[in-house]
């Protein structure tokens, strides 16, 4: 059986209930975890060497799960984001069945984002008391690993690739970034490159959702998109990301993963908590390690659940986090043919 060691950030409030839930999903695959845990609580953070200790085994492991932590003076999801060099965020976006939507037609996305950069770390100043300046900082090294993870993430799962920005107008930076898509473009024959303009994309995304897949963007527009897209599928918490720093040859050194939402204190500790977010932060990290089939076997199941309403109580459902961890096993085991 195949082994993979994963570092577990385990987090506040509601964190062991989904490490609990986490851990069961994947007893269930055919193959097998070494888990690492590591105390990210706010108590084990008191002793702030215990960033040193994840920083240092996540640089062995090479995969991380980290579960949602309250943040009191510094953000951990930042932190590790920095000390990681984790420089390019995938968020995948799809419509979830069972979650009421103001909008109506399907969404499946993949966001592709460049995690550094842009005006976002602000390197700006004021010009006397009526103007004010930013640098845009657009930078190979980033854009052409998050370019490689777009069309390898479109080469494992069979799907298109769009970059997007405002490349008619900030000729220089978005240019940059789109001469760098061009180039990667072309080691990957097999994949066609479509191109959109970042505010026709948003448009065209409300029009004809299916026309896109992933979706590979500079930091600024996936933020943008990726909350936009969020509101069209109903929810900012359902949703998982993964956080990958590379290798010089663009295949990914480090991955952590984590739920959109946070650390949910008011249900903490009652077996309320759905586990939906983390279980697609897992599906993730299967596609990640290569564990393509089972990645699918989990999304499919978790999202038949859904559709039969078999859910958690803030869908509407009436299952603990157990019971509906139990549901989730009980099916991927079906699909995989391994119960
Ligand atoms: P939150 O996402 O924890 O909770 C918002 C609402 O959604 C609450 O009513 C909660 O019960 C519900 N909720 C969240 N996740 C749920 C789940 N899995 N199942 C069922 N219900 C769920 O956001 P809030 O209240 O703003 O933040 C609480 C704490 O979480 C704060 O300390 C914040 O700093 C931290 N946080 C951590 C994040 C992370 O570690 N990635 C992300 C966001 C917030």
């Amino acid at each position: 059986m195949k082994e993979y060691q994963v570092v577990e950030l385990l987090g506040d409030g509601i964190g062991p209930e989904l490490a609990e839930a986490s851990r069961a999903l994947f007893d269930a695959m055919p193959f097998k975890i070494n888990w690492e845990p590591i105390d990210f609580t706010v108590e084990g953070r008191k002793d702030q060497s215990v960033y040193d200790r994840a920083v240092s085994a996540i640089e062995n492991a090479g995969f991380a799960m980290k579960y949602p932590t309250a943040t009191v003076a510094e953000s951990p999801n930042q932190v590790m984001r920095k000390r990681l060099d984790l420089s390019v965020i995938h968020r995948p976006v799809a419509t979830i069945p069972g979650v009421r939507t103001n909008f109506t037609k399907k969404i499946d996305l993949d966001i592709v984002r460049v995690a550094t950069g842009g005006t976002y770390s602000d390197p700006g100043r004021q010009i006397g008391d009526h103007a004010a300046v930013a640098l845009r900082i657009i930078e190979s090294g980033p854009c052409r690993f998050a370019a490689h993870f777009a069309f390898n993430l479109a080469t494992k799962l069979d799907k298109t690739v769009t970059s997007s920005s405002k490349y008619t107008i900030q000729r220089f930076t978005d240019g940059f970034f789109e001469s760098i898509c061009d180039e990667v473009d072309r080691a990957f024959p097999k994949i066609a490159l479509q191109r959109e303009l970042f505010d026709a994309l948003l448009a065209k995304l409300i029009m004809k959702p299916d026309n896109y897949q992933i979706v590979l963007v500079l930091n600024e527009y996936g933020d943008f998109l990726s909350d936009m897209a969020c509101g069209l599928v109903g929810s900012l918490g359902l949703g998982a990301s993964g956080n990958y720093s590379f290798n010089k040859d663009y295949t990914a050194r480090l991955a952590m993963f984590d739920a959109a939402h946070g650390t949910a204190p008011d249900i903490a500790g009652k077996g309320m908590a759905n586990p939906v977010a983390i279980f697609l932060a897992g599906e993730l990290m299967m596609i990640q390690m290569g564990e393509v089939e089972a990645a699918k076997a989990t999304r499919a199941t978790i999202f038949e659940l859904l559709e039969a309403g078999t859910c958690t109580g803030d869908l509407g459902g009436s299952l603990n986090t157990k019971e509906f961890t139990e549901e989730v096993v009980r099916g991927v085991k079906a699909r995989l043919g391994n119960g």
